[in-house]
Formats: structure tokens, sequence, C-alpha cells
């Protein structure tokens, strides 16, 4: 099993990116790639499940390759890395902590484009969303979070 974390600032004039979904909002995540809380979350959780670092140590973000980029390419390496392993990914959760927009329309559309990514069936990836209820950073919408478990089997 792995564990995977994110966090991203909120900010106007960027795109709100989450599992490689464009969820159409007039601000958006702050971050070196395209600031995929999703996607970087279940990134590491990939990699934890193996014991192969985290996804700063694979993709730096002072690496001027990465600006900008499509975080479904960390995903999809995390991927081939594990398998190149000798393990295939049995099943992804996770949660996006963000006060709004609502995301819960989005549900299929996250699920089935992160699933495609990882070679899975959709019914493989579960994608919840909670508010923060208000408090704290995420409820006063400055910033969203991800959390992501994967199990692994060989
Ligand atoms: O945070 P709270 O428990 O109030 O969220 C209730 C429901 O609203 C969640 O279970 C989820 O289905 C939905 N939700 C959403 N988009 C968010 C936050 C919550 O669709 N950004
Ligand atoms: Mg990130």
């Amino acid at each position: 099993m792995g564990l995977g974390w994110d966090v991203h600032r909120i900010t106007a004039g960027r795109p709100m990116i989450l599992g490689g979904v464009t969820v159409p909002c007039e601000f958006g995540l702050e971050g070196h790639s395209d600031a995929d809380v999703l996607a970087h979350a279940i990134t590491d959780a990939i990699l934890g499940a193996a014991a192969l670092g985290d996804i700063g140590m694979h993709f730096p973000d002072s690496d001027p390759k990465w600006k900008g980029c499509d975080s479904l390419v960390f995903l999809r390496h995390a991927r081939d890395l594990v398998v190149q392993k000798g393990y295939t990914i049995v099943n992804v959760d996770s949660t996006i902590i963000l006060e709004r927009p609502k995301l819960k329309d989005f549900r299929i559309a996250i699920r089935a484009r992160v699933a495609e990514t990882l070679g899975l069936d959709v019914d493989r990836v579960s994608v919840k969303f909670k508010t923060a209820e208000k408090v704290g950073p995420v409820g006063e919408g400055r910033s969203a979070e991800s959390q992501a478990i994967v199990t692994l089997e060989r």
C-alpha cells in the first residue's frame, strides 16, 4: 500500500486541472507543472507503495523540463516504474478537498482519465470530494488538497 498527499495554492488566471480533466472555473491551481493536485497525490501513492521515493525525486520542480507539464506524464511514469518492478496496481482511492466548485459532475470523467492513464478498469479507481467546511486555508478557498491510497500486488 502507498499513501499520497498534495496541496496547491488557488490563484486567478490558471486552469483547474484535476486528474487530467479541466474543470471550468474562474480560478485555478498554481504550480510549476499543470498543478494537478490529484495526479500528484496518486503519483506519490504509487511510488510509495513500491518504496520508490517521491514525485519531486523523479520530477524536480527546479527542472525547466517539467514547467507546465501535463501531470498525467508523472502518473504514467510512476505506473511504468512499479510495473518494471513486477507489480500491478490493484486499486486507487482518493479524495480531493476543495471548497468550490462542486466536482461531483466531473467524477466519471476524472475516474476515466486516471484509469486510462494507469491502464486500469474504471471500477478500480475511486475519486471522492470534500469541502473543508469553510475552515483553514482550504475552507477559505486559498488552496486545494488531495489524498490518495494505492494498493499493488506482485
Ligand atoms: O464536504 P461535504 O461533506 O459537505 O461534501 C458533501 C458532498 O459534496 C461530498 O460528498 C461530495 O459529493 C460533494 N462535493 C463536491 N465538490 C466539492 C466538495 C464536495 O461535489 N468541491
Ligand atoms: Mg503538486
